[in-house]
């Protein structure tokens, strides 16, 4: 078997599937031109936090990537994996190096025993990014604001794609409703942070740059169903005027369909590669995310497609649109997290077993020179 092969098959062999700054905003995205966003030669993303930790999923090089997995521990500096995601990200362009977190996992015991067991410091952070107001993608961050108070870059921003970040989210299921908690803004900008709404794409640290708000154009690509945002008072960020609904009588304190107005995915353009696009929960769709970054790039040529696509409830229809979409695009790695599922796993495997990289919590992809 060829170490591509290895790779692509790593978690799904071994069956341990289951358990596991600088701002600027870019031209309108009507307009983009390539050459709107930075490029890099290389983006190192480390894996700090995702639902699984497969110690038997094999590293190595590809034809234009390659994959490192964290070494094998078996004692109290194993790494850990839950429900939730977190990525650092550091990349290269000349002498100059930029290191971006993106997302913040569920829990500070994770997420801070990660970043230990994988020698990154949290501190060193150029700019944070959160891709939703979700706790598996939140949940760490008002303890990392605290655990860099006094000690963090000057400036340190976090971008977030609008208001609704910051809104009290629930899940409606037939058991009744699922608390999913409220990011504090007021908060995390107490500790010194500084909380930019890059509703529009965004160049951040010089190097990285953001989709801005996500334009849905696939018709079949659709938020959760369970998905609820509860109102605030008539005027505020959480209001309705700013989650982007249309019902009328809405009043404070009640649930109205959750949108995800305010998601947003997170690129780079690698020098001779093309765009590496994290869409980390892919609410709004992982289509609508890669077509979103092309637009507000100008750039065509999708090097990976990166995240959580969030297709594990879906019905086989929507994945097999999905990985008809993908073939469109025709990127030359997709590596499928945290909320993709099982079943959209196999059906790229099935459909272009060339491009599928399995992830694994503490596993670098190294993209570019
Ligand atoms: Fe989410
Ligand atoms: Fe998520």
């Amino acid at each position: 078997m060829k170490r591509r092969e290895f790779l692509k098959l790593g978690a799904i062999a071994t069956g341990t599937l289951a358990v596991a700054g600088t701002l600027r905003t870019l031209t309108p995205v009507a307009s983009a031109q390539s050459g709107s966003v930075p490029t890099v030669d290389r983006l190192v993303m480390t894996n700090v936090v995702d639902n699984i930790y497969d110690i038997f999923a094999k590293g190595g090089k590809l034809d234009t990537i390659t994959v490192q997995r964290a070494a094998l521990r078996f004692g109290a500096d194993t790494l850990l994996a839950e429900h939730g995601l977190a990525y650092h990200l550091e990349s290269v362009r000349g002498a100059e190096q930029r290191q971006v977190l993106l997302d913040f996992s569920l829990t500070e015991r994770n997420l801070f025993n990660n970043y230990k067991v994988l020698k990154l410091d949290p501190a060193g952070a150029d700019a944070l990014i959160i891709s939703h107001g979700h706790a598996d993608h939140y949940g760490a961050l008002p303890d990392y604001a605290r655990l860099v108070q006094g000690r963090a870059k000057p400036g340190l921003t976090l971008y977030a794609g609008g208001e609704d970040t910051f809104c009290h989210r629930v899940a409606a299921t037939p058991a009744g409703t699922i608390d999913q908690g409220q990011l504090d803004r007021p908060g995390l900008e107490a500790t010194g942070l500084k909380v930019t709404l890059a509703k529009q794409p965004t160049v951040v640290a010089g190097h990285a740059f953001t989709s801005g708000q996500i334009p849905r154009l696939t018709d079949f690509e659709r938020p959760p169903a369970a998905a609820r945002l509860e109102v605030g008072p008539m005027g505020s960020a959480c209001s309705v005027t700013h989650f982007g609904v249309t019902q009328v009588e809405t009043k404070p304190g009640e649930l109205v369909a959750d949108t995800f107005q305010g998601e947003h995915a997170t690129a780079y353009h690698v020098k001779d590669r093309g765009l590496v696009v994290i869409t980390s929960c892919g609410h709004a769709g992982v289509i609508n995310s890669v077509r979103q970054a092309q637009k507000a790039s100008g750039v065509d040529k999708v090097h990976a497609i990166v995240g959580g696509f969030h297709l594990a409830p879906a019905p086989d229809e929507i994945v097999a649109k999905t990985v008809e979409a993908f073939k469109g695009i025709d990127p030359d790695y997709i590596i499928p997290m945290h909320c993709t599922g099982l079943n959209t796993i196999m059906a790229v495997h099935n459909a272009m077993p060339k491009k599928l990289v399995m992830p694994s919590t503490g596993t670098r992809v190294i993209f570019g020179a």
